[in-house]
């Protein structure tokens, strides 16, 4: 079995790495090789079979020739331009988050295989007139680039799926917290942000009110929700490979109402609170009422409480932060 995670060295991409590395297995199969490609070689991962590294640029159809060939069973195509990024920058979302999702799709034609390709898409891709709760068949629409860009990538997984050129399935993560590390350009970094840096002792910026909802899910549910949607028969996902993964829908209060649980009082003192317009504008209209029920039907789960997202990142993060 040989996988290829393409995006290798982001966030999810590196966790990914690690936990297939601990399992050794995947689809009923002894994993031979993995390979992590990114935009500069990824740090590679300790494990009892080969890891590969490679810088690649999925906008650069050419160079997927070598790194994706019919022995290629997995694919993870986590690669993309977040979204405030993608925002911001029209033509980089396009290159990425459509053209090269296209790229990759198009190579995985010509090599001729069908292999497995767990696509990750984004909540973002609906929003607007849609009643709430949003259900698997919700209609998408989308109201930024991103959420746009990751509607058409899903559109290709299916039609690239029924025509047997790939065997895809394409998940909507809700917003991964707590993320390690440093803020990024996504409109979403606050929602870590506010956790992780008062747990280091360091203080962080709230631009919304402490009752706005999302929707949210740990890193470790989520790369155990993107292996079993790796594992899953294609049969079982009927026609639409595409479908929302299982999160919780908290308030700011309830996200450090956890922390205090799990860290004591103190943390929460280092928390500023400074509305932003701009953020405000961008995630007021994102929603946060879901009813993931294919996922859960297929057997993918959210946390059952925020205090485990907590406890996750000062198990598996807060220590190599
Ligand atoms: N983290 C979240 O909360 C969240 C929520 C919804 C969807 N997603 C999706 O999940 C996936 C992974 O997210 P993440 O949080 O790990 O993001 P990340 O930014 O940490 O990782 C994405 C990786 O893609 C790489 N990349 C960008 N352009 C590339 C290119 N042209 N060629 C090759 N690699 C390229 C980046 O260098 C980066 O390492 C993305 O598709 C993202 O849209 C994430």
């Amino acid at each position: 079995m040989n996988i290829l995670i393409i995006g290798g060295g982001g966030f999810i991409g590196q966790k990914l790495a690690r936990q297939l590395a601990q399992q050794g297995r995947l689809r009923g199969q002894t994993i031979d090789r993995l390979t992590l490609a990114d935009l500069a070689a990824p740090a590679t991962v300790a494990a009892s079979f080969v890891v590969d590294t490679c810088a690649c640029n999925i906008t650069d159809r050419p160079s997927l020739d070598a790194l994706i060939t019919p022995e290629t069973d997995v694919i993870f195509l986590l690669a993309a331009v977040v979204s405030s990024h993608a925002e911001a920058d029209f033509d980089a979302g396009m290159q990425v988050n459509l053209f090269g999702v296209l790229n990759v799709l198009d190579r995985c034609r010509a090599a001729g295989h069908a292999p497995v390709v767990v696509f990750t898409s984004s909540l973002a891709v609906f929003g607007g007139e849609v009643p709430d709760p949003i259900r698997d068949w919700t209609i998408p629409n989308p109201q930024t680039s991103y959420g746009t860009q990751k509607a058409m990538g899903e559109l290709l997984i299916n039609d690239y799926s029924r025509r047997g050129m790939i065997d895809g399935r394409g998940f909507r993560l809700p917003t991964i917290a707590v993320r390690p590390g440093k803020p990024n350009r996504a409109a979403s970094s606050f929602m870590s942000s506010i956790i992780r840096e008062p747990l280091n002792g360091q203080e962080a910026v709230c631009p919304v009110a402490d009752d706005y909802l999302h929707y949210y899910l740990s890193p470790r549910r989520c790369v155990d929700n993107l292996l079993l949607g790796a594992e899953i028969e294609a049969e079982a996902f009927g026609s639409n490979r595409c479908l929302t993964m299982p999160g919780q829908t908290l308030s700011i209060r309830q996200m450090i109402d956890a922390m205090t649980e799990v860290a004591g009082p103190e943390p929460e003192k280092l928390i500023r609170w400074e509305p932003q317009d701009e953020i405000q504008k961008i995630v007021s209209g994102w929603r946060f009422d879901y009813d993931p029920a294919k996922a859960v039907e297929l057997g993918l789960t959210a946390d059952q409480s925020f205090v485990e997202n907590v406890r996750y990142y000062i198990e598996d993060d807060q220590t190599a932060a």
